[in-house]
């Protein structure tokens, strides 16, 4: 597994593992099946209603706490007392000593309050990170504004057909990563279909989703695919022993439309 670095020094897995639809009643078994194929990143939220089971999995593991990397996200809350609460219920939810990321899953109309309680649960050592997911512009700008500790991430729709590449300029200028939901483009917009991608995952006998996925990595990106199948699970991850060429990379820069394929801004 390859690592990046955030802006805390904290190392993060460049793959994850999202839970995002996948019923509480099969959550188990696919983090297990996840960190038992080398995932050493799980990505929830309370929105997902399954932290309780991620957080089963970990334990039942055997694995040493420290080695995975936890992130949850909370839907914004009206103020300071709720979100202080919310990520309290996280904390409790999982059932672990503390996460290593939480995130404001969306902007809301408390962005500062709701970061602020989040750094205050850092310093209380309850959440070693704290970042943001689909914050843009004014949204991003107000955070690093008003607020004192940097978003590790800003976790955003990002595939080969909304690929980010100059708001990923912005982060990294600020020191955040993105990190990208929806890799795979939840599979839509005809993406294992895709003639380039086929030709190039034929040239490297390898998948179109990892061609995709090491694509989105090669460019320091953070992917978090999710699957309820062993063998897809076992694929995404199984990335690192090939490079896709310059050549390469231009093609799948091409077919970048700029725009998200779920009708998000
Ligand atoms: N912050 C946010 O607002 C936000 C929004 C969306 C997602 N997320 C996070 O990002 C994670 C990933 O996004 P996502 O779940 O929306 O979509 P995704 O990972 O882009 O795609 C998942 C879809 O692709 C299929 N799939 C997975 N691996 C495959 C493979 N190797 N070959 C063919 N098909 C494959 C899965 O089917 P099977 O399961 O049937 O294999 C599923 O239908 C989520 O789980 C969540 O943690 C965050």
């Amino acid at each position: 597994m390859e690592y990046t670095t955030l802006n805390n020094g904290i190392k993060i897995p460049l793959v994850g593992f999202g839970v995002y639809q996948i019923p509480a009643d099969q959550t188990v078994e696919a983090v297990t099946t996840a960190l038992n194929n080398g995932y050493r990143l799980i990505d929830t939220a309370e929105y997902y209603q399954n932290e309780r089971e991620v957080g089963e999995a970990i334990r039942q593991s055997g694995i040493p706490r420290k080695q995975i990397f936890v992130t949850t996200k909370m839907p914004p809350q009206a103020n300071y007392q709720e979100a202080t609460k919310r990520i309290d219920e996280s904390l409790k939810a999982l059932n672990i000593d503390y996460i290593d990321l939480m995130l404001i899953h969306w902007p809301g109309q408390a962005n500062v309050e709701n970061y602020q309680a989040m750094e205050d649960a850092a310093k209380a050592g309850k959440l070693r990170s704290i970042g943001l997911s689909s914050f843009y512009g004014r949204d991003y700008q107000e955070i690093l504004e008003k607020c004192d500790i940097v978003p590790v991430v800003d976790q955003n729709e990002t595939h080969v057909f909304r690929q980010q590449s100059e708001f990923q300029k912005v982060l990294e200028k600020n020191g955040t990563k993105l990190e990208s939901w929806s890799p795979l483009a939840e599979g839509r917009h005809g993406i294992f279909q895709n003639t380039t991608l086929n030709q190039i995952a034929q040239s490297h006998q390898k998948t179109v989703a990892q061609i995709v996925l090491r694509y989105l990595t090669q460019r320091g990106i953070i992917v978090i695919p999710k699957s309820i199948h062993v063998d897809r699970i076992a694929e995404n991850i199984n990335l690192f022993d090939f490079e896709l060429t310059d050549a390469e990379m231009n093609q799948i820069a091409a077919l970048d439309t700029e725009k998200s394929i779920f009708g998000w801004y």
